[in-house]
């Protein structure tokens, strides 16, 4: 499956510390402003998928609260079980323009036949 190239927004709109939420093809992607370089993740807790927020050195699950490492992903606290992680989204910047590259998103088919 081909990755495919979004435009996301502007870096310079994303302060120090602070973090931005796109949708992009129907999931959610967080893009973090950590020590003035740009980090990706899905919004998307491995535990049971909620949001995250981010105090500027950690991530946060909105659900249960879960602990996150904001440079790796890495779980850091219960639910979480360990080596739980948070699924990385590749970023390009070229200029102050934000692209991130994503998969295709899954498609189905219907067969009528059973
Ligand atoms: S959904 Fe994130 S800790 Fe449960």
């Amino acid at each position: 499956m081909a990755d495919v190239r979004h435009r996301l927004g502007k870096f310079s709109e994303i302060s120090l510390g602070q973090f931005k939420k796109y949708e992009v093809d129907g999931r959610a992607v967080m893009v973090l402003n950590m020590d003035g370089q740009p980090k990706a993740y899905l919004d998307k807790c491995p535990h049971m998928g909620g949001q995250m927020r981010f105090d500027g050195k950690r991530l946060k699950c909105n659900l249960h609260g879960a602990l996150f490492d904001a440079e790796t992903g890495m779980g850091k606290s219960p639910p979480v079980e360990e080596g739980a992680k948070l699924t990385p989204v590749k970023l390009v910047l070229e200029g102050d323009d934000l692209f991130c590259d994503l998969p295709e998103a899954p498609t189905f088919t219907w067969s009528d036949e059973l």
